[in-house]
């Protein structure tokens, strides 16, 4: 057997827990914080409830809401300049995932130099970083308790993954009240993120018991409450089902990686600025009827965690059911079926393909792939 490792940050979940925000930061050392956010979040009344949180505590912040989806590398290092002008000594994220990326981002320069284009791909962090505390307010990227950074490099336009157990957290603090002020869009589409970590993490190379346990719950609670949360904005046991959905698929995709529909989905996010969950529902089904030869077995449990009955069907039927799971899931969810209705074009695929190719994520995809293999996914998908 090979060795394998499996690490979470310390998790604090359920309503009211954004109160602990405050003692968690102190418990690290803390005494002046740099707060990530954006300005969604802040709008929403979230920042400033945080903000009192770290006044009774008796904590000195700054807030930096200068980051945009799809965080940009130029971001992250304005962001660098004033966490270390401002002699910050911890970062505090709120918000999604590119707020609780380009967070991260900003904590590995806040110790390391260099450029953030320095770190991209594996291991290449050096010195210990900062003190981190990460609240998402989406279920979810997963990146409260992930080893992931994704961040954009503007010259390139590519998304870069840097990945490492240095970028993993120290205390991830989820409060699923946060997801009910989120609109309906926002929810399918994180939602489908999160059904993307799942079902990858799960068929990934390198998963192993202690992922495919968590990858699997949170299929079960994505069929069973993906819908009710999308219908409604305050049905708070959908909420806290898909915050949990949101943390176990995180917690089996950091230590199991992902796959093809990562590795495509980062470049569309780079080159054209696309909503990430929007591009993993459209990539998704091709993607994993072009893998199915590789985990038949696998599908049928995917296919049985999301609700679809196997009893006495054979393989070849079950398996096949988990591809009709989440087209019905998708579009239950009204999300688009065409990479042509984001902005993609042919011209585009060969460029994009090659540089999916070098996604780190494509490394545990569990079927081999090739420039044409993946340039025809995406015109299956245009
Ligand atoms: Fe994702």
């Amino acid at each position: 057997m090979q060795i394998s490792k499996f690490m979470t940050p310390e998790i604090i979940f359920g309503n009211q827990s954004i109160a602990q925000i405050g003692e968690s930061l102190r418990r690290l050392g803390a005494t002046r914080v740099f707060l990530v956010s954006d300005s969604g979040v802040v709008n929403a009344g979230w920042v400033e409830r945080i903000m009192q949180i770290l006044s009774q505590q008796k904590l000195a912040y700054h807030l930096w809401t200068n980051v945009t989806a799809n965080p940009k590398d130029y971001e992250i290092h304005a962001g660098v300049a004033e966490y270390r002008a401002l002699e910050c000594d911890a970062i505090l994220g709120v918000g999604g995932g590119s707020a609780i990326d380009a967070a991260k981002a900003i904590a590995l320069l806040g110790t390391n130099d260099g450029s953030i284009v320095d770190y991209e791909g594996v291991d290449k962090i050096t010195h210990p970083l900062p003190p981190m505390v990460m609240v998402p307010t989406t279920a979810g990227s997963g990146s409260e308790v992930s080893q992931f950074s994704i961040i954009v490099d503007s010259a390139r336009k590519v998304k870069m993954a840097i990945i490492s157990k240095s970028l993993i957290p120290d205390i991830a603090i989820i409060d699923p009240q946060t997801l009910m002020t989120k609109d309906r869009q926002l929810t399918a589409n994180t939602g489908m993120d999160v059904l993307t970590h799942a079902i990858e993490s799960y068929i990934s190379l390198a998963a192993t018991p202690l992922t495919e346990v968590h990858s699997l719950q949170a299929m079960r609670l994505i069929a069973k409450h993906l819908r009710p949360s999308v219908a409604s904005q305050y049905n708070e046991e959908a909420k806290q089902a898909m915050a949990m959905a949101s943390l176990q698929a995180g917690i089996a995709f950091s230590n199991a990686i992902l796959g093809a529909v990562h590795a495509m989905s980062h470049q569309l996010g780079g080159f054209l600025d696309a909503p990430h969950g929007e591009v993993n529902a459209i990539l998704l089904p091709h993607v994993l009827e072009y893998n199915f030869i590789a985990a038949p077995e696998k599908y049928r449990h995917i296919a049985e965690c999301l609700g679809e009955s196997t009893a006495g069907l054979s393989l070849p039927e079950s398996s096949r059911l988990a591809l009709k799971a989440v087209k019905e899931l998708s579009r239950d969810l009204d999300c688009p079926e065409s990479l042509s209705a984001i902005g993609l074009v042919p011209d585009q695929i060969e460029l994009l393909s090659a540089h999916a190719l070098l996604d780190v994520c494509m490394t545990t995809n569990p079927r081999d792939m090739n420039a044409q293999d993946v340039a025809t996914l995406f015109r299956q998908a245009l």
